[in-house]
C-alpha cells in the first residue's frame, strides 16, 4: 500500500479516518485508477461512495478529460436513454433537437454511474452492449457509434438480491463489477467515528465562527456503541445540528441520547439492523434496508415518543435563538413520516452533474438548505404527504426536481405519488 499516495488523496478529497476498510478502499481505487476496468462501488448509504469515483477520475491518464456523476435513482424512465445515449431530432415528442447523449460527450472522459441499480432493464442492456463492445445507438437512429468512455458505478443495494428478482442483469452485474470497492459503515471505523466528528464540528464552527462542540468522554464511548445506520451523512448531520442549536460547547452522552444516538451493543430484539455491506452483496437471506430513509425510519421508530420530545426542543430553541429550521417532515416509501434534519448534502440538482476540481470542492461544502418546519397536525399519513407535497412544490414554483429533492424522494416517487393522490397541480 502507498501510504503516502492515500493520504495525498485524503488530503485532496477532504477523507478523513484511518481505519483499515478506508484505507484499502481508497489503496484499491489508486491502484485501479490507471487501467480503464470497471469499477463497482458498495456499501451503504452515506458512507462516502461518491469521492471514489473522482479519485479513480483524477489518477487516471482520462484526468484532463470529461468526469460526469449520473444519477441513475433520479433520471425519468421515459428520458433517461436519450439522456445517457443521446437521440435525434424529431424521434420522440419533445427531441426538438439532435442530443449527443453522456457516452458521446463523454468520449475518453469517465462516467460515475450512482444508484446503478435503479436503471430500468432497457437501459441496462443498452449499457452491457456499450460496455463490451463500445458501440452504442441514439434513440431513433440505426446508426451504430462508437465511444471510449470508463466505467465507475455504485449502488448501495443489495445488486444480486435485484438479480435473483429479475431487476437487474446479471451479465451486466459482472461487468461492472470487474473490481469491486467496498467502503465500510461508519459503525465498523473505530477511532475515526470520533475523527470525522471533529472534522465536521470544526468546519461548521469556522464557517459561523463560533467555538467548536466537543464531546465528554462517556460521549465518545457512546458514538462508538451505536450503529449509525445513515453512516457518515447522519454523524454530519447531528454534529451540525447539535453546533447550532446546542448552548453547551461540551456534549454529553446524555445530550447525544437525545437525538437518537444509542448505545446499540445492548441489542433491541426486532430492531436489530443487519445493514453490512458484506450482507447486502451477498445471497444471504438478511434483512436489509434498501435506502437511508427506511433506516432513518428504524432509528427514529426506536426512539418513539422522545422524537416529540426532541422536536420541541429543537423548535423551541430555534424560536428563540432565530436561527432558522432545522427539522422538516418527510415521508419514506410507505407513506411513514420521519424527521429529516435541514442540512442536504450535496446531491445533484437535476440527476446530473459535470463537475470540474473547484466545483468538486465547493459542491462538498454547501450551504445549508432553507425548508420550513411542518407543524405537526393530526392528518393520516398520507394527507400529510400529500400537504407535504403540495407545499414543497409551491414552495418550489411547481418545479417537480426541486420539490423532490426536498422532500427526500425520487422523481419518479413524486410523480407516482401526484398521480396516485390524483393532485390536480
Ligand atoms: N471519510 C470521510 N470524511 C469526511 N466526510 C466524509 C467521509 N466520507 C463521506 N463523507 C461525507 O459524508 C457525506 C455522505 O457521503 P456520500 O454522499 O459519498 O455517501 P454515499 O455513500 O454516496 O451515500 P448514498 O448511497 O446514500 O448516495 C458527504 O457529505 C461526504 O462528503
Ligand atoms: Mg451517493
Amino acid at each position: 500500500m502507498d501510504e503516502r499516495k492515500i493520504m495525498q488523496v485524503k488530503q485532496r478529497y477532504g477523507i478523513v479516518g484511518n481505519c483499515e476498510g478506508l484505507n484499502h478502499a481508497l489503496d484499491i481505487a489508486v491502484q485501479v485508477a490507471p487501467t480503464d476496468v470497471s469499477v463497482l462501488i458498495v456499501g451503504e448509504s452515506g458512507v462516502g461512495k461518491e469521492a471514489i469515483p473522482r479519485v479513480i477520475h483524477d489518477n487516471s491518464a482520462r484526468k484532463h478529460n470529461k468526469y460526469f456523476a449520473i444519477n441513475c435513482g433520479s433520471l425519468p424512465d421515459g428520458t433517461i436513454d436519450s439522456e445517457l445515449f443521446g437521440h435525434r431530432k424529431g424521434s420522440f415528442t419533445g427531441a426538438v433537437d439532435d442530443r449527443e447523449g453522456y457516452f458521446g460527450v463523454a468520449n475518453n472522459g469517465t462516467l460515475f454511474l450512482d444508484e446503478v441499480g435503479e436503471l430500468p432493464l432497457a437501459t441496462q442492456a443498452r449499457l452491457l452492449r456499450v460496455l463490451e463492445t463500445g458501440e452504442y445507438i441514439r434513440v431513433g437512429e440505426s446508426e451504430i457509434r462508437k465511444t471510449n468512455v470508463r466505467i465507475v458505478a455504485a449502488t448501495n443495494v443489495n445488486l444480486q438480491k435485484a438479480i435473483k428478482e429479475g431487476k437487474f442483469r446479471e451479465d451486466l452485474y459482472y461487468r461492472l463489477n470487474t473490481i469491486s470497492i467496498t467502503v465500510p459503515p461508519l459503525r465498523e471505523r473505530g477511532k475515526d467515528i470520533e475523527r470525522i466528528f471533529k472534522k465536521f464540528a470544526i468546519d461548521i464552527a469556522d464557517k459561523y465562527s463560533f467555538e467548536p462542540i466537543r464531546l465528554t468522554p462517556d460521549a465518545c464511548e457512546l458514538i462508538q456503541k451505536y450503529k449509525w445506520p445513515g453512516n457518515i451523512r447522519q454523524l454530519r448531520n447531528i454534529t451540525e445540528q447539535l453546533s447550532i442549536i446546542s448552548e453547551e460547547r461540551e456534549i454529553s452522552a446524555d445530550t447525544l441520547m437525545k437525538y437518537g444516538i444509542t448505545d446499540d451493543t445492548k441489542g433491541e430484539p426486532g430492531l436489530v439492523l443487519h445493514s453490512g455491506a458484506r450482507d447486502r452483496q451477498s445471497d444471504a437471506e438478511v434483512h436489509t434496508y434498501e435506502s437511508e430513509r427506511d433506516l432513518l425510519f428504524m432509528m427514529l421508530s426506536k426512539i418513539g415518543n422522545e422524537v416529540k420530545g426532541l422536536k420541541e426542543f429543537i423548535q423551541s430553541n430555534l424560536e428563540t435563538q432565530n436561527r432558522g429550521t432545522d427539522i422538516y417532515t418527510v415521508f419514506n416509501e410507505d407513506n411513514m413520516p420521519i424527521q429529516k434534519p435541514v442540512y442536504n448534502q450535496p446531491i445533484y440538482p437535476s440527476g446530473v452533474s459535470v463537475i470540474n476540481d473547484h466545483e468538486y470542492q465547493q459542491s462538498q461544502n454547501m450551504p445549508p438548505v432553507e425548508v420550513e418546519v411542518v407543524n405537526e397536525t393530526p392528518l393520516s399519513n398520507k394527507e400529510l404527504m400529500k400537504k407535504n407535497i403540495i407545499e414543497a412544490l409551491r414552495r418550489n414554483k411547481g418545479n417537480r426536481k426541486k420539490a423532490a429533492l426536498e422532500l427526500g424522494i425520487s422523481d419518479r416517487t413524486l410523480y407516482r405519488k401526484i398521480k396516485s393522490y390524483d393532485l390536480d397541480l
